[in-house]
């Protein structure tokens, strides 16, 4: 019996080693990305001010930028994250233009980039168009929003996060206007796919299963030699 069970804790302790194959994915070096996409409202409040009464406005998207109802949606097959998976650059072409009050408001956010480094990712922007206080505006490279991607998760070679919160920069407040740095914008959505096994994955279901074999042997096998260990005092019933 005891022999059974050291067997089990032995095979135990094997799957619970990592694959050879997942070691050698620690190796350094950029991974490419397959592709990513991005689902983002913007903001609510603003698109819902755009294509009402008061600003009889639209917008339009061109490139890797779509839009349906309610959200924009970026798509490329750009990028490269780091191998391991804290840092990344996600990159694609297109914009988005809002235009209203026949004209007087027109800003276009193009090259839509995102930068994740650890928990924060950066949406970036080149941005052009007058702000609602008249400031010309013609930026490169501005990071606009802040998105916490603390809970982001990296499983079977793709990265995601959903319902991220995103904050304005003060980068982003200057160059768009009206709202402060810090306003609430619509949460992101994001997916990434990576090369497969060039980032280093979290722990998957089976060495979570390979885990909780190897405790549960680990525990039986402990009863097992406490019970022995006990009845070694006690007196056979034909000694009493
Ligand atoms: C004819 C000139 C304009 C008028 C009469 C006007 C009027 C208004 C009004 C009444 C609101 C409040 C909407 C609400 O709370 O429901 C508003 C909000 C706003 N306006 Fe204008 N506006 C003008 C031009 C502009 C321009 C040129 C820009 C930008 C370049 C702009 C950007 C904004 C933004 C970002 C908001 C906030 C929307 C939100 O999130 O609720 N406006 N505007």
């Amino acid at each position: 019996m005891i022999r059974t069970a050291a067997a089990f804790a032995l095979v135990g302790t094997a799957v619970v080693a990592p694959p050879a194959d997942e070691a050698s994915a620690l190796a350094e070096g950029p991974c490419q990305v397959t592709s990513w996409s991005m689902t983002w409202g913007f903001k609510e409040s603003f698109r819902a001010y755009l294509s009402g009464a008061i600003a009889g406005g639209e917008w339009e998207v061109a490139g890797d930028v779509g839009y349906s109802t309610p959200v924009f949606s970026i798509e490329s097959h750009a990028g490269d994250f780091s191998a391991d998976g804290k840092t990344a650059q996600l990159i694609a072409e297109g914009s988005i233009r809002f235009v209203g009050h026949e004209g007087l408001l027109d800003q276009t956010l193009s090259a839509p980039r995102v930068l994740i480094d650890d928990d924060v990712a950066s949406v970036v922007f080149d941005i052009a168009g007058d702000t609602q206080e008249g400031v010309a505006v013609n930026s490169d490279d501005v990071s606009f929003v802040s998105v916490d991607v603390s809970e982001a998760s990296l499983r079977a070679d793709t990265w995601s996060v959903s319902a991220a919160p995103a904050v304005l920069t003060p980068e982003g407040a200057e160059a768009f206007g009206t709202y402060p740095a810090g306003e609430a914008f619509d949460p992101v959505d994001l997916t990434v796919l990576l090369e497969p096994g060039c980032v280093e994955q979290g722990p998957s279901g089976s060495w979570f299963l390979g885990l909780g074999l190897g405790s549960a042997v680990t525990v039986g096998l402990a009863i097992v030699l406490a019970r022995k260990w006990r009845a070694r005092g006690r007196p056979t019933p034909g000694e009493s």
